[in-house]
């Protein structure tokens, strides 16, 4: 298909009121975060989680966060592999990328109508592009094996499913904080916040709005908010 966010959006646009599941096998016009392609060849897993939550607008973009530690946490389960976080919500093993995830809201009147959160999981790719080979992997090149996609997808549902319940308590990180933080691949590491320009400091993890909070050189402690600048390694993409 086309890409299983804008399935999945077309079916929250409509009358439903159970949550839905999209999946592919492969996109021809796959999203990325930041207006980027994502592209989905045969053989990774592509799907998205179309859901209606009784929450408030702002808390929403919260969502990717748990979906990044539900997906970590199925990693794990499924191949064995050590998997963290790259704040806000990319998968990462040894350092290099293994999944995205790309969250979409949709707000009327009355608040958040639908939530969409896509995930891509290279699972059986053995080459990318050049310009992301340094910073990309997948479950095939890591453990010589490929997984089964119901598998990862029906094991990332339950992972979400208990995540998501603690979030739904207080709407935001306050019970996963210290889960999220421990699984952080920035966490205490040099970063560089890009935004308008470009500032170093150290990554000291998120708050319970899941916001990373990141030290400067003058020491001032200041919050980064996800979707509004992009947070690198000093030396590559950790
Ligand atoms: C990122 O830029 O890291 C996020 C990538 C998200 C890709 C997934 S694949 C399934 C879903 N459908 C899309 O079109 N995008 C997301």
């Amino acid at each position: 298909m086309d890409s299983t966010n804008t399935r999945a959006k077309l079916i929250g646009g409509g009358n439903v009121m159970e949550d839905a599941v999209v999946v592919a096998k492969n996109q021809t016009a796959g999203r990325g975060r930041r207006g980027r392609n994502w592209i989905s060849p045969e053989g990774n897993c592509y799907f998205s989680i179309m859901m209606k939550p009784n929450i408030q607008v702002e808390n929403a973009s919260t969502i990717t966060l748990v979906a990044a530690l539900a997906l970590t946490q199925t990693i794990e389960n499924v191949t064995g592999l050590k998997a963290q976080i790259k704040w806000p919500n990319d998968v990462v093993v040894d350092g290099k990328k293994v999944s995205g995830i790309l969250t979409e809201s949709s707000v009327g009147v009355d608040g958040l109508k639908y939530v969409v959160i896509g995930v891509g999981v290279n699972v059986n790719q053995k080459q990318f592009d050049t310009e992301i080979e340094s910073m990309a992997t997948s479950i095939s090149l890591q453990t010589g094996n490929a997984v089964d996609c119901a598998h990862v997808i029906g094991e990332f549902l339950n992972c979400f499913e208990n995540s998501f319940e603690i979030f739904l308590e207080t709407e935001d990180m306050t019970a996963l904080i210290d889960r999220y933080n421990s699984l952080l691949v920035n966490l205490n590491r040099e970063v560089r916040v890009i935004d308008q320009g470009e500032r170093v400091g150290t990554a000291l993890g998120i708050n319970e709005k899941g916001q990373l909070l990141v030290r400067y050189m003058d020491g001032n402690v200041e919050s980064v908010i996800s979707g509004e600048v992009s947070v690198r390694g000093l030396y590559g993409y950790v």
